[in-house]
């Protein structure tokens, strides 16, 4: 391993906790900072800390701006599986960030690599991200960058492995529905990140962790390359460290 601090909490909601403290330092320090946000199981423990401290009065997001990771190719915002009803769903609706300072891939882009570059033109127009938020896929992909021969650069768009559509099938009503295909940032767009932030809780995931930050760096393991970042966190629990 390289580079990465790593936190270990004995619990889901534990690591939810530490993670909210860095989230609430950067927005104190930096009001109008952009976020790299992520969807799946890992952060909402995290979402419901940082709904809780807005409300506590301690965290104010009407001038943060926010990009997410990634979306389905093919769901609309109304799609309740679509990346940006879960995040409506489960924390923009609850805090005070401006819905013109959100953006989600549009899943229902007809034109998709215009929509990409003005994508990123957005996150440089904003400043670039100042803290992205990783889960991580038990593939080791990281947004929807799955393994592959090299590390895509920029948002593009991806065909999903049997493993990831098998992993979110219980999303949605059978495997069928399960989009092939999504948009995602790039490793490029991630590892322009000032800091980076990866959440894993869960024994399923202790694998997958320690090939990512022990492991060769490899575009096999999309997260490996992580320990190139100059500034990565990983905090998990107890149960994904192995404990
Ligand atoms: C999806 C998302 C990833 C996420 C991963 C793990 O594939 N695109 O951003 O990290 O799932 O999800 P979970 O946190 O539910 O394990």
């Amino acid at each position: 391993m390289l580079h990465a601090n790593i936190i270990k909490a004995a619990t889901p909601e534990e690591a939810g906790k530490l993670a909210a403290d860095v989230f609430e330092a950067l927005i104190r320090t930096k009001p109008a900072c952009l976020l790299g946000l992520a969807t799946g199981s890992t952060p909402l423990p995290l979402y419901r800390e940082l709904i809780a401290r807005e409300k506590a009065g301690k965290i104010d997001f009407s001038r943060v701006r926010s990009a997410n990771l990634d979306e389905y190719k093919g769901l609309g915002p109304d799609h309740p599986q679509s990346y940006r009803y879960f995040m409506q769903d489960n924390l923009f609706n609850h805090i005070s960030i401006k819905p013109e300072n959100t953006i989600v891939p549009d899943g229902l882009a007809t034109d998709p690599e215009a929509m990409f570059a003005a994508y990123e033109n957005q996150i440089e127009a904003w400043g670039g991200v100042d803290l992205q938020l990783l889960g991580i896929g038990h593939d080791g992909h990281i947004g929807f960058n799955e393994p592959c021969d090299h590390f895509p650069k920029m948002t593009h768009e991806v065909e999903l492995t049997a493993m990831t559509r098998e992993a979110n099938k219980r999303f949605f009503a059978s495997l069928d529905e399960v989009p092939t295909a999504a948009f995602t940032m790039g490793i490029g767009t991630v590892m322009a990140a000032r800091k980076v932030m990866l959440i894993a809780t869960g024994a399923d995931k202790k694998e997958i962790l320690h090939k990512s930050f022990f492991g060769p760096v490899t575009p096999e393991v999309p997260a490996s390359i992580l320990q190139f970042h100059p500034d990565v966190t990983v905090i998990c629990d107890a149960a994904a460290w192995g404990e």
